[in-house]
């Protein structure tokens, strides 16, 4: 794609035509490009944000596709900021040791691999590893850390490659990365070349159901091309003789699930899982329109209700500041049109974002020791799928009579018990 972007023509994974829009967020700039200072007086591109939902597989997309080299090729997040995500990890790495019988020598490959996160849990289990990803910055601490990473975009050239010199792969796995990609056919055809013969694959990515019923539409920006449910993905993988065997839900980014797949002839057995999540998506009426339809209207609740709440405040003459500079926090800013007047600075560990601005919104990002020194009245959590891990953080703030605002499922001022 040279272009900026494209519109998506039909259905990424069953190529139907007739898609329906059931949200529409307006126009807004790209989640994770935050501004340097210099550049506050550039204009910044903007590309539109709707979601069609694919009544023939059920699967919800955006209707553009922003060319993935302006997005991945320099990205700001680094996996490895929350504590929360590294025991996440951990866990991965023991059931792929405990259930799946990974061992010494076997070949371990995470693709989108970012500072290596999770290849670090499994080095330390004694398997050889290699990450793929697209991000220079992030193949380069990779590489520092002692986790061999290939920097480039996954493509079924790489996984060739990496057959050829390295063998087959015992576990591939795709954490975060498979809602952002266009084309899963090369992206599926690469995984199969490289799956050893009773090899897993595992995917984890939000679950559209949670994005649906806790509308967590904050989490819709043009880096998440695809929201996805088991039964789209059966679909997909069957296209190429492989089979989702095991569901598991998990917590982590306001609820996921982690699926596994592997060779139809491989040993593995379907779980009673897979049928158990099936069944809660065809309960929330996923599996049809209907099931969306009042998806906008709970979101345009939420922009009201934040507006209300941050207007209150201005207008008493106390402070809002934010925790997290998160993609999903720009979403929430840029349709909700927040700015730098209802909310000071937003704090975030993150070194590459710290003395930067929000897309958008334009708010400084400052290093979260500036909650302390500044004492809001108010911190919200942009980062609210991790708002146990930053209350924590922020003990003192809270003791010093500070409150936290939680935006999602629904507009709320808290305290942490
Ligand atoms: P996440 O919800 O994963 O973000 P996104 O919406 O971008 O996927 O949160 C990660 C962001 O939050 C990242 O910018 C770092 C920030 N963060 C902190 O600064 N400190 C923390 O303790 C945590 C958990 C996150």
């Amino acid at each position: 794609m040279s272009e900026d972007s494209k519109p998506l023509k039909s259905c990424r994974i069953c190529n139907n035509t007739n898609l329906i829009k059931y949200l529409d967020l307006g126009s807004t700039p790209l989640a994770n490009a935050i501004i340097k200072k210099e550049d506050l007086n550039k204009e910044e591109k903007s590309f539109p944000l709707e979601v069609m939902f694919c009544p023939e597989c059920c699967l919800s997309q955006l209707s553009l596709v922003v060319n993935p080299k302006i997005m991945f090729s320099n990205y700001p997040y680094r996996s490895s900021i929350s504590k929360t995500f590294i025991e996440h990890c951990k866990e991965i790495a023991t059931i792929c040791q405990h259930s799946y019988d990974v061992k010494d020598s076997d070949l371990i490959i995470d693709i989108a691999s970012n500072d290596g996160c999770l290849l670090q849990q499994f080095k330390v289990m004694g398997s050889r590893v290699i990450g793929v990803d697209p991000a220079t910055n992030l193949a380069e601490i990779a590489n520092k850390n002692g986790i061999k990473t290939i920097n480039a975009f996954w493509s079924r050239d790489i996984a060739e490659r990496i057959a050829k010199e390295h063998g087959h792969a015992k576990v591939i796995t795709a954490m975060n990365v498979f809602a952002h990609v266009n084309d899963l056919n090369e992206f599926v055809d690469g995984v199969k070349t490289l799956l050893d013969k009773d090899g897993i694959f595992i995917i984890e990515a939000p679950h559209a159901l949670h994005l649906i019923e806790n509308t967590e539409f904050d989490t819709i920006y043009h880096e998440h091309l695809s929201y996805l449910l088991v039964k789209p993905l059966e679909k997909l993988f069957s296209k190429y003789n492989m089979n989702i065997f095991r569901v598991d839900e998990t917590p982590i980014h306001g609820g996921s699930i982690r699926v596994y797949v592997a060779h139809n002839e491989s040993r593995h057995t379907k779980d009673p899982s897979v049928g158990m999540v099936t069944e809660k998506e065809r309960n929330g009426k996923l599996y049809r329109i209907e099931g969306y339809q009042s998806f906008s209207k709970r979101v345009e609740k939420i922009k009201q209700d934040l507006n209300e709440i941050l207007h209150k405040i201005k207008n008493d003459d106390k402070v809002v500041a934010a925790y997290g500079a998160t993609a999903k926090g720009n979403t929430l800013l840029n349709y909700c049109k927040i700015k730098s007047d209802l909310i000071t600075f937003v704090a975030d560990d993150t070194p590459e974002k710290q003395n930067h601005f929000t897309p958008g919104s334009r708010i400084p990002i400052l290093k979260s020791e500036q909650i302390t020194i500044q004492q809001p009245d108010y911190l919200i959590l942009l980062a609210w799928n991790f708002a146990k891990e930053l209350m924590k953080k922020t003990q003192d703030y809270e003791k010093n009579g500070g409150k936290y605002i939680i935006p999602i499922p629904e507009v709320k001022v808290m305290t942490s018990h």
